[in-house]
C-alpha cells in the first residue's frame, strides 16, 4: 500500500495562519501521512495528493484572494480528493467558543468539492503593527494570540483519521474491483 499523501495549503498575511498550517502538517506527519505544506500561490498541482487541507486568514469577513484563486485553479481536481478547510481569524478571549461559519463563497466551494469538514481557529494580532486598521483593532483591545494549538492538533488528528479511513477503503474497493476484473477475464 502506497503512503498517504496530503497537502496543507494556506494563505497568510502576517504568518499566524501559516503557523497553524505547519501545526496541522506536523500532526498529519506524526500519524504517518506524508505531508507538504505550502502557500497557496506556490502550489502547482494537487493530483499527487490523497487529500488537501486548505486554509486562509480572514480579513474583513473574507478569505484571501489567493486562497479563492486556488479554489478556481484546482476545483475540478479537488472534487476527486478529500478536502478539509480551515479559517483563522476571530480575535478575543471568546474566539475559541465562536462557531463561525464559512463566508458564502467558500461555503459554496465546500459544497462543490464535497469538503469533509471545516474548522474556525482563533487568530493572532500583533500590537506592533503599521497597518492603520490593525492598529485600530489593537487599540480597541483585540491584540493577542487567540490560537489554541491543542484544538488545532485535535482537529488535525480527526482529519488524519478520517482521510486515512476513507482513502484506504476507496483503494481497497479499487483493488477488489481490479481483482474481480482479472478473475472475470481469465
Ligand atoms: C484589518 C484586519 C481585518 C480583520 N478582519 C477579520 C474578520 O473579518 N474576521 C476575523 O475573524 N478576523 C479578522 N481579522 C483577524 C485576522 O484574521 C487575524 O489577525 C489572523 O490571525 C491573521 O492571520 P495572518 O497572520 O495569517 O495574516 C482581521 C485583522 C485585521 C488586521
Amino acid at each position: 500500500m502506497d503512503e498517504l499523501r496530503m497537502l496543507v495549503a494556506c494563505s497568510s498575511v502576517h504568518g499566524s495562519t501559516a503557523e497553524v498550517a505547519r501545526a496541522i502538517s506536523l500532526t498529519l506527519r506524526r500519524t504517518g501521512i506524508e505531508t507538504d505544506v505550502l502557500p497557496v500561490a506556490e502550489v502547482q498541482d494537487v493530483t499527487g495528493y490523497d487529500g488537501v487541507v486548505l486554509g486562509s486568514a480572514v480579513y474583513g469577513g473574507k478569505w484571501r484572494a489567493d486562497a479563492l484563486a486556488f479554489m478556481d485553479r484546482f476545483g475540478r481536481d479537488l472534487r476527486e480528493r478529500d478536502v478539509w478547510l480551515f479559517q483563522s481569524g476571530p480575535l478575543g478571549h471568546s474566539a475559541q467558543a465562536i462557531v463561525r461559519s464559512l463566508p458564502l463563497n467558500v461555503s459554496l466551494f465546500a459544497e462543490h468539492v464535497g469538503a469533509k469538514g471545516y474548522a474556525t481557529f482563533g487568530g493572532k494580532l500583533d500590537d506592533q503593527t503599521d497597518d492603520p486598521v490593525a492598529k485600530f483593532l489593537a487599540r480597541a483591545g483585540f491584540s493577542g494570540d487567540f490560537r489554541d494549538f491543542s484544538e488545532i492538533r485535535f482537529w488535525a488528528e480527526d482529519v488524519a483519521r478520517e482521510t486515512a479511513m476513507h482513502v484506504v477503503s476507496a483503494r481497497n474497493v479499487r483493488a477488489a474491483n481490479q481483482v474481480a476484473r482479472m478473475v472475470a477475464w481469465r
